[in-house]
């Protein structure tokens, strides 16, 4: 097969843009692909990081200034992956100067920020998706299939959530992620919550009203410098949501949290209805859970291979991991960009991301007067 050449460029060459470049490394995993993956053009701040990239043959360029790179004529695509105040100046320097973008999440570091970044995709015409790797995992796609199947019965209930522990730790230094001027005021539910609603959101199940607990848990951390500084985001969301579904208002619990005791980096999913349920969780990344309610109720678990929504060389019987959903979700973005992505998942679209922070702007009012609070 032809294959068509998408040549990228990295804004922020920290965790998620090295992790980038490694998905592009291995590109020829994708089997019978459409479109090559190819990384051209790296910019970053930090010349230990400029100087790790050098190690990847078809990188022609590195700098510490990303005008220099959107003037690349070889780039058509650009991840950014950047602090979340910085989304909305280079989001839209991105747009402006032609290329199409897969935006990190939270796609700006508020709702105004994310509705003008999504404002200005749909004038100029580009390409624009946001990052939420999960869903691309075997089990995330067989609780969407759980779902259309229609065989669940009415909807009871859904679960939803991101969960870390590693700030479990209160020696772990403070970084941007932890500060309300880095990360945004929207704190944990900007860092994970994309994750939570990714699923959620592609099934029709928008939130109508929200009522959040969120909690401030270590309010300072060591600098790195032998003192403490401020930690001033929400550490914890739990967000009580409303969806309807056939006229039926359906509790949704959203859940993202950075002290979840033990929990590395769980993304999970728990759909119960009256004839079905179905749950995935990466804690136990190759199982999924259904139930039957037949004379007697059954949980039965099922394990799953390596089967992706697109198809790999890696063996159906091996077991997937996040570097593995991460090129999965860049598979999606370039399909869906050729055109060709047919009836397969795709990544989160600029409404959705929308959606998203009007979800996390009602649950901040909602905390603020301890009431249940529209989704506006
Ligand atoms: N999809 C996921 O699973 C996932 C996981 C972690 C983080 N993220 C998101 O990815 C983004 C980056 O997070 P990260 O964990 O990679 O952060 P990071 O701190 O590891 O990396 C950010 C990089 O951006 C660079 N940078 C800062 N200002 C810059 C500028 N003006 N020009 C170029 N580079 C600049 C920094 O030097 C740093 O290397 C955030 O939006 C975050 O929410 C996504």
């Amino acid at each position: 097969m032809a294959q068509k050449l998408m040549r990228v460029g990295i804004i922020g060459g920290g965790l998620m843009g090295r992790e980038a470049a490694s998905a592009f490394a291995r590109w020829f995993v994708l089997n019978d692909f459409p479109v090559r993956a190819e990384l051209i053009a790296v910019c970053d701040l930090q010349q230990n990081l400029l100087d790790w990239f050098k190690q990847i043959p078809t990188v022609k360029l590195l700098t510490k200034d990303h005008a220099e790179l959107l003037r690349s004529s070889d780039v058509d695509v650009v991840y950014v992956a950047v602090p979340h105040n910085l989304h909305e100046k280079i989001y839209l320097d991105v747009l402006n100067a032609g290329k199409d973008l897969l935006a990190e999440k939270p796609f700006g570091i508020d709702l105004a920020a994310a509705q003008k970044i999504a404002d200005v995709a749909k004038k100029s015409g580009r390409f624009v998706r946001c990052s939420s790797e999960f869903p691309f995992l075997p089990g995330p796609q067989r609780v969407l299939q759980a779902v259309q199947s229609g065989k669940l019965g009415r909807i009871l209930e859904i679960h939803s959530g991101f969960h870390h522990s590693s700030d479990m730790d209160p020696t772990k230094p403070v970084n941007w992620k932890r500060q309300v001027k880095t990360c945004g005021e929207i704190g944990v539910m900007g860092d994970l919550g994309m994750h939570a609603v990714h699923v959620p959101f592609r099934l029709g199940w928008t939130p109508i009203r929200v009522y959040a607990q969120l909690q401030k848990i270590y309010t300072e951390r060591p600098d790195g410098k032998g003192g403490m500084a401020p930690c001033d985001t929400w550490d914890n969301a739990i967000l009580h949501t409303e969806i309807q579904i056939g006229g039926d208002e359906i509790p949704m619990r959203l859940e993202m949290k950075r002290l979840a005791p033990g929990e590395t980096n769980t993304w999970y999913l728990e759909v119960l209805g009256t004839q079905g349920g179905v749950k995935y969780s990466t804690k136990e990344p190759k199982t999924l859970w259904t139930f039957q309610r037949e004379k007697e109720q059954l949980w039965q678990k099922t394990d799953l291979g390596f089967n992706g929504p697109f198809a790999t060389i890696t063996g159906g019987i091996f077991e997937p991991g996040f570097p593995d959903c991460f090129q999965q979700m860049w598979a999606a973005y370039a399909t869906e960009r050729a055109n060709t992505l047919e009836n397969k998942f795709g990544c989160v679209t600029p409404d959705e991301a929308v959606l998203s922070h009007r979800v996390f702007a009602a649950a901040l009012e909602s905390q603020r007067a301890k009431t249940a609070v529209a989704v506006k």
